[in-house]
């Protein structure tokens, strides 16, 4: 085969000007999707020039790997509902978290070098990363219980496969002869209480919590690739920068997550959140439901109205019929606007998103800060399939949502909630909202509610 091993570092670069606009066009719902297309044609790019490595061998079965990894990305992607995502993307996460262990260990069988001691600490990084991922996929999956798990001594147990951790590591660099363990024997220890500390740090961490560590891990990844990345005889650029972006995107994803969910990292990791149950339930007064009609009635008189989506929006798939009634609105003169909170729903931008697909208009939606001075003078508020990021509890000291910015929804004049049935929210607490007097419920999948009401409203 021709040698077109000089091609390899300047096609790696023009990747990474793929990457980089990719991430960038990820920041607007707009041009998200083609971001995804330049990251995906950038990874494509980099992973064919590969082949052109000089004396690179087993070409074979790095292609069948290819295929079974790719069939294995391909199907279950395309078939994942939306819903399940988060755990989609802490499963492939994980993968990458393990690749990059896979090629740290490589490097480590190798001879010693000076940059043998990033390796370790790439090897670790993209361990933790890979067994922590697998636990907050079980959780989310519902596979295994997504409550803390805690028992006496847990940190300091942490602690101390950590320490082991980066002993095993060293003696993998220093080989001390002298020592009992030798390289062949500390190699797979090393890895071992890796693997275990990423299990143990995840175990404690509760459901609700998860989309921060995915965040996180996913970092860590990213950490870990750039760091393999040094660990060749000469440095594999595409892998340092790549990696570079990964871990400070995912860094910043995960502050600001973490922000909006009023949680400390350190909270995060070391607070067992939702381990304790509240102290009993603040609500008082009783749920008052209303029929589609009047809510029509209601909607169709109103000068402003403030669409608040969450998750069951998502799980119903509502957005459409949110659309159809928003245009309903405006025809009518209503002035309506979307409040969208960081985290509602299950994943970042997941609001976003679905109202992007169904065609609402970008100028329609606000954030948090922008839209909250307004609830008082908004005549209506309808709340569909959202639950904790409208929680008042999140305003009294003690609730487990105790600073957690949310929607100051309540001060509007009349707020409606369209859920199923008297179901918690994600964190799993009572919502004082729904008990005030003026609030409704419309009772049903927020779907066939939401049709409802274009339906009631065209008869107006
Ligand atoms: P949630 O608090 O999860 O509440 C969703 C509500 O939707 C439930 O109370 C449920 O009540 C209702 N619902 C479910 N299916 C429905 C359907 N088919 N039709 C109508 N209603 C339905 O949602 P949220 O307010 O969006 O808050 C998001 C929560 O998830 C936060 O706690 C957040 O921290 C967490 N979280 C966020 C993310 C990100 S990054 N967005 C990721 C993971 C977790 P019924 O059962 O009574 O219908």
């Amino acid at each position: 085969m021709a040698d077109f091993s000089f091609a390899i570092e300047p096609v790696y670069i023009a990747t990474i000007f793929f990457f980089i606009v990719g991430l960038q066009r990820m920041s607007n719902p707009l041009t998200a999707r083609s971001g995804i297309v330049w990251a995906g044609a950038a990874m494509l790019i980099a992973t064919l020039v590969t082949f052109f490595t000089p004396n690179l061998t087993n070409i074979g079965l790095i292609a069948i790997a290819i295929v079974i990894g790719g069939g294995f990305g391909y199907i279950p992607a395309k078939r994942v509902a939306m819903t399940n995502m988060p755990q989609m993307v802490a499963l492939f996460n994980g993968m990458g978290g393990g690749a990059a262990a896979g090629i740290a260990a490589v490097a480590l069988l190798g001879p010693t070098t000076p940059t043998s001691s990033l390796a370790v600490v790439g090897g670790l990084i993209g361990a933790v990363s890979f067994s922590g991922s697998l636990i907050a996929f079980l959780k989310l999956q519902g596979w295994m219980p997504s409550r803390p798990i805690t028992f006496t001594g847990q940190q300091i147990v942490n602690m101390a496969v950590l320490v082991l951790a980066i002993v095993s590591g060293a003696f993998v660099i220093l080989q001390p002869a002298s020592l009992p363990l030798s390289v062949n024997a500390s190699l797979p220890l090393f890895f071992i209480l890796a693997l275990g500390f990423g299990l143990l740090m995840t175990l404690p961490i509760g459901g609700a919590d998860m989309p921060v560590v995915i965040s996180m891990y996913n970092a860590f990844t990213g950490l870990a690739v750039a760091l393999d990345g040094f660990s060749f005889v000469t440095p594999n650029y595409a892998m340092i920068i790549a990696g570079v972006i990964v871990g400070a995107a995912g860094a910043l994803l995960t502050l600001k997550m973490a922000k909006a969910m009023n949680r400390s990292l350190t909270n995060v990791f070391f607070g067992a959140f939702g381990a304790t149950e509240e102290q009993a339930a603040q609500v008082s007064g009783s749920v008052k439901a209303i029929e589609a009609d009047d809510v029509a009635v209601l909607l169709a008189y109103a000068d402003r109205v403030i669409i608040v989506p969450g998750y069951g929006m998502a799980v119903a798939q509502a957005q459409q019929k949110v659309q159809e009634l928003t245009d309903l609105l405006e025809r009518r003169g209503v002035r309506v606007k979307f409040a969208i909170h960081p985290v509602a729903g299950r994943m970042p931008g997941h609001m976003n998103v679905l109202l992007a697909e169904a065609g609402v208009a970008y100028d329609h939606l606000f954030d948090r800060d922008e839209v909250n001075p307004e609830f008082p003078s908004t005549d209506v508020v309808l709340v569909i399939g959202a639950n904790d990021v409208v929680n008042p509890a999140a305003h009294r000291q003690g609730s487990p949502l105790f600073g957690m910015p949310i929607l100051d929804v309540e001060q509007a004049k009349n707020v409606i909630v369209l859920k199923r049935g008297q179901g918690k929210g994600f964190a799993g607490i009572e919502n004082d909202l729904f008990y005030r007097d003026n609030t409704r419920m419309l009772y049903g999948d927020a779907q066939e509610t939401v049709g409802k009401l274009v339906q009631a409203l065209k008869k107006l």
